[in-house]
Parts: structure tokens; C-alpha cells; sequence
């Protein structure tokens, strides 16, 4: 068992409605649980952005914030704090993660060019997209087996990239290599991956850059698990990680343990020079870029706190302790755990479901009503429509996220969330799938309302 590093001085209470009441607050919500609203939750695990506790280091380098629209110190502070741990020199501050790649493919993306990775997140995916660009995942194959115990399944298949660069570098706009990669259950990639994901490039003369939301979690499993690396500190190890990549991009709302807030960081002047312009027009000058003083100076002590090796051991040990419960109770959940959550098969769970009909959302929804706990879908409501065809994607993972925020929930929480699965598990069978009632045209898994399917 994993002892968190840190006790609690300040709480928030959370209320269980009863059932009655969450039939109707889902039914409202279009069952969908992104239409829920919080009180309405009691362990929410949405997501584990921005919605991590803060330290008390955090909480009092807010109050010292400086809130100068230009040449503020806290972006100094922010700044030194970045480039030291992750050795880029220049950062351009943005308010969040899908800030940063507004302003990265605006600079980097032609029209038809490609943004080749290990699998893009939804919003990554989306703004190339937006740019009239084209994702490419080149994940492993292995990613797509949720049984697979493979220590990175994260991974970039570097044979298909070779091919892909080799066929197309012209129309490469850049590598993007997720770290961990979120889309394919936090599943880590090793250093020798990004090493030689990395060395293809330079050969090609394509940049490489890092989405370094979960850099942290990643080097622990480094650490963990990659020969070589086990009296290597955190620090080093992500510093070695960076060393590899041109830049990178980056939610500060994961592994920087804040509530908003992120940066692009580069590791020449020259892109950054180009970036800066769109960083003052769609987020602000590039002392803020969209983020207060305070967002600014939580980051920046809270990067710091994110690279702590005590920290990740009790973090990844708590994803770990309830990913093992519930495969315990025989629930299929994807293997190994990964970092920031435990990913539940959809498909499998519920197996007498047509994919089309959304197994891993149908389950977020029950899971709701069974028990106040909010997951999110990762999977076929969220891979949306090809562009060309129209026709819903049907990726090969459907699962469902419980993600777990930092410093929030204690084991009893885990344990209560197991419980639930195993009720849930009883009564699967009964259990009908979903179709819309209205489906939004962006990022649909946002906005759109279900009904059951009779
Ligand atoms: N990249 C990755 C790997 C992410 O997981 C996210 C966000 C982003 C980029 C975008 O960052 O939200 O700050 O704009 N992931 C959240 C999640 C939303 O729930 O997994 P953002």
C-alpha cells in the first residue's frame, strides 16, 4: 500500500442523492454525465484536469502573485520553473492545453498536411482538424488489447512511422507523441521510444514535439519499469525525456497539479518567435497568455510538486490499488493500469450491446444511478464521425475512464467505487444501450442527449 506524502487541512463535503433523485438528474442530463451538475455528484471522476487539490506552497505563492498585464514576475517564476524542469528555454504561457495546439498548428499546419503520434488526444485531433490537417495515430498494435500486459503500451509503432515519413515528409507538419497517452488508457511510453521516435525525425528534418500533459506519471513508470533508469531521479528522467523533443505542448491541468493553466514550450527561438503573435491574439500577451498572475504561480510551484518521487509512488500506487480491486471482482478493465486512471472495457462489460449503440457511455450513465459516480467515456461517442464518410467511427477501444484527480479521493473512495462496479455487474444484462436524441457537430460527446434504446 501506497502512504499518500501529505495530510489534509482543508475539505470539501460531497453529498449521495438518492436514487430517485439521480434518475431524474440523468434523465434531465440527457444521459449524458457531462450535462450533470456537480452537486448532483458525490465521487466525480470525469476527468483529472484541473481538478486536483492544491498545496498549502501553492495556495500561499497565489497570494504573492503579481497581476501585471505585462513583465509580471509570476511569469518569471512560472518561466524559471518550466525551463528547469523540463530544460526548454522558451515558454509561451496559454490557458490550457487545447490553447497551446490552437496556437502550435496554427503556426505548423498547412492545408492537407499530416500530424503524425502515437494515438491524439480528442481535442489534439480536433484542432488539426480545425486547421484542415490530418491526425495519424501509429500507436503499437498492442495498444488496441486490453488484456495485453505490455509494460508501454503507449508506444509509437516506429516502423510505420519510418514508412509514413518516408512516403511523405513534405506533407508531415510535425510528430506529436503523447506522454502518457491518454486515448489508449494512460498507457506510458519508454524513453527508448521517444529516443528513437525522435532520431526518425532529425533523419527526416520533421519536428518532434512532446504533449506532455501526464510527463510525470510517465517517468515514473521510466523508473518503474525501463532497464537503465531505477537509480535515475525523476527529475533526470524527465529531463532526459525533453532533451529528445523540439517542444513541447502542455495542460498544466494534469501533471502540474493546478486548476488552469498551460504553456508551449520550444526549444528554439525561432518557433517560439512565430508562435507569439497568435499567443497574443487568441489567449493574450505572452507574460500571461490567458492565465492570471495566481494561475501563473500555482504552475509554477506545482510542476515542481508533480516530479516528486514520493508524490507518483502513493499517486500511481492509488490508480494501481483500484485497478487491481476491481480485476479482482472480475471486472475487464485494461492492462496494465495505467496512470492517471482505470480504464473499463465497454464492449466487454457490456457485451450484448452493439458498439453503435455506445456500451462505455451506457455504462457511465448507469454507473451514475448506481452509485453518484461520475465517469467519462473514452471510446465510440467520442471518436465521433469520419469527415469524409459521415458514418460513425468505430475505434477499437471503447472504454470507460474512471479518472482519478490528484490529492482528492482516499482509499475508501476506491473502495466505494468498487463496490459500485461489482452492483452493477449483477445487473448488466438488463442494462439497454443508447441513441441520440441530438447529437452536437463538435467534440459531440460535450453537448449531445441520448435516450434508451427500446
Ligand atoms: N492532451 C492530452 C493528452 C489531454 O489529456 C488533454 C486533456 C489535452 C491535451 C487538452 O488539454 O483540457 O487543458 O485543453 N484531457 C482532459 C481529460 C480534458 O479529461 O483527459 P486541456
Amino acid at each position: 500500500m501506497e502512504v499518500p506524502n501529505f495530510k489534509i487541512k482543508s475539505v470539501e463535503g460531497i453529498k449521495l442523492i438518492p436514487r430517485e433523485e439521480r434518475i431524474k438528474s440523468i434523465e434531465k442530463a440527457g444521459l449524458n454525465v457531462f450535462l450533470l451538475k456537480s452537486d448532483e455528484i458525490f465521487i466525480d471522476l470525469l476527468t483529472d484536469s484541473g481538478t486536483n487539490a492544491m498545496s498549502q506552497e501553492q495556495w500561499s505563492a497565489i497570494m504573492k502573485a503579481d497581476e501585471s498585464y505585462a513583465g509580471a514576475r509570476s511569469f518569471d517564476n512560472f518561466k524559471n520553473s518550466i525551463s528547469k524542469v523540463t530544460g526548454f528555454e522558451f515558454i509561451l504561457p496559454v490557458h490550457q492545453g487545447r490553447a497551446a495546439e490552437h496556437i502550435l498548428d496554427q503556426v505548423l499546419i498547412e492545408e492537407g498536411q499530416s500530424v503524425l503520434g502515437n494515438i491524439h488526444f480528442d481535442t489534439t485531433e480536433a484542432h488539426i482538424q480545425h486547421r484542415k490537417g490530418i491526425p495519424v495515430n501509429c500507436v503499437i498494435e498492442e495498444a488496441f488489447d486490453c488484456e495485453k500486459e505490455l509494460d508501454f503500451k503507449g508506444n509509437i509503432c516506429l516502423k510505420k512511422l519510418e514508412k509514413l515519413l518516408e512516403k511523405n515528409k513534405e506533407n508531415t507538419a510535425y510528430v506529436l507523441h503523447t506522454v502518457t497517452c491518454n486515448s489508449g488508457g494512460g498507457q506510458p511510453v519508454s524513453m527508448q521510444n521517444i529516443r528513437e521516435a525522435s532520431e526518425l525525425c532529425k533523419k527526416f528534418g520533421v519536428l518532434f514535439f512532446l504533449d506532455a500533459a501526464r510527463f510525470a506519471e510517465n517517468a515514473f513508470f521510466i523508473k518503474q519499469r525501463e532497464k537503465g533508469f531505477q537509480n535515475k531521479s525523476i527529475a533526470e528522467i524527465v529531463l532526459e525525456m525533453f532533451s529528445f523533443a523540439d517542444g513541447c505542448t502542455m495542460s498544466a491541468k494534469k501533471d502540474a497539479i493546478v486548476n488552469m493553466g498551460g504553456f508551449i514550450a520550444f526549444r528554439k527561438k525561432e518557433l517560439y518567435e512565430k508562435c507569439v503573435p497568435f499567443g497574443i491574439l487568441f489567449e493574450g500577451f505572452p507574460t500571461y497568455g490567458g492565465m492570471s498572475g495566481r494561475d501563473l504561480e500555482a504552475v509554477a510551484v506545482g510542476i515542481k510538486e508533480g516530479i516528486q518521487e514520493d508524490y507518483l509512488s502513493y499517486r500511481i500506487g492509488q490508480v494501481k490499488y483500484l485497478g487491481e480491486k476491481l480485476s479482482e471482482a472480475g471486472i475487464p478493465v485494461m492492462k496494465p493500469i495505467g496512470g492517471h486512471a482505470v480504464f473499463v472495457d465497454g464492449k466487454k462489460f457490456l457485451e450484448h450491446l452493439p458498439q453503435e449503440q455506445f456500451p462505455a457511455h451506457t455504462l457511465a450513465a448507469e454507473l451514475y444511478i448506481e452509485s453518484g459516480i461520475r465517469a467519462v467515456e473514452i471510446g465510440t461517442l467520442l471518436a465521433g464521425r469520419d469527415p469524409e464518410t459521415k458514418e460513425n467511427k468505430m475505434p477499437a477501444l471503447d472504454l470507460m475512464r474512471l479518472t482519478i484527480p490528484r490529492r482528492v479521493y482516499l482509499q475508501e473512495h476506491m473502495d466505494y467505487i468498487v463496490e459500485a462496479m461489482k452492483k452493477l455487474k449483477e445487473r448488466k444484462e438488463k442494462i439497454k444501450g443508447l441513441k441520440f436524441t441530438f447529437e452536437s457537430p463538435v467534440l459531440r460527446h460535450f453537448w449531445s442527449k441520448f435516450e434508451r434504446v427500446k
